[in-house]
């Protein structure tokens, strides 16, 4: 190997190496709804439930969202986004993990359909 290939190597890694995780847009062909779960079942669902009323795991079950009233939607919305961004005593904060539109993604998925 040539010294000036190995350099290109080394430079090619480097960037790769270094390069922040692009954050991932989701493609024209996900709906949003199923990235939203995929979201939930990647980074919360070993925590928490979303349909039984009682559960065993670690969070408590989150079904008190899905049948809130539509009223109290976007104060719910502000809670849930809040919760995921900074965490709690015992859940992990995402605020650093999860982007923006992923946090909404995954609050909208919490609350009922409207
Ligand atoms: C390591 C376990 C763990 C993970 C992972 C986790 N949570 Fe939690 N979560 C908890 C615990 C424990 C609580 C309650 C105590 C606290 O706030 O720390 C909680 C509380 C919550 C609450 C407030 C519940 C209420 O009834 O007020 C929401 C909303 C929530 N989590 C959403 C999420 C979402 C969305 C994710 C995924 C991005 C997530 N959590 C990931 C453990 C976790």
């Amino acid at each position: 190997m040539s010294r000036a290939f190995t350099l290109a190597l080394a430079a090619i890694f480097a960037a790769v190496w270094t390069a922040p995780a692009p954050s991932r847009k989701a493609p024209p062909w996900e709906k949003p709804k199923q990235v939203a779960r995929y979201l939930y079942l990647e980074n919360c669902s070993i925590c928490h439930d979303l349909s039984k009323p009682k559960s065993p795991k670690m969070g408590p079950t989150l079904v008190r969202f899905k049948t809130a009233p539509p009223a109290a939607r976007e104060s719910l919305r502000k809670y849930i986004m809040f919760k995921i961004r900074s965490g709690g005593i015992k859940m992990p904060k995402f605020g650093d993990v999860l982007s923006e539109d992923q946090i909404r993604r995954l609050a909208d998925y919490l609350l009922p359909d409207d």
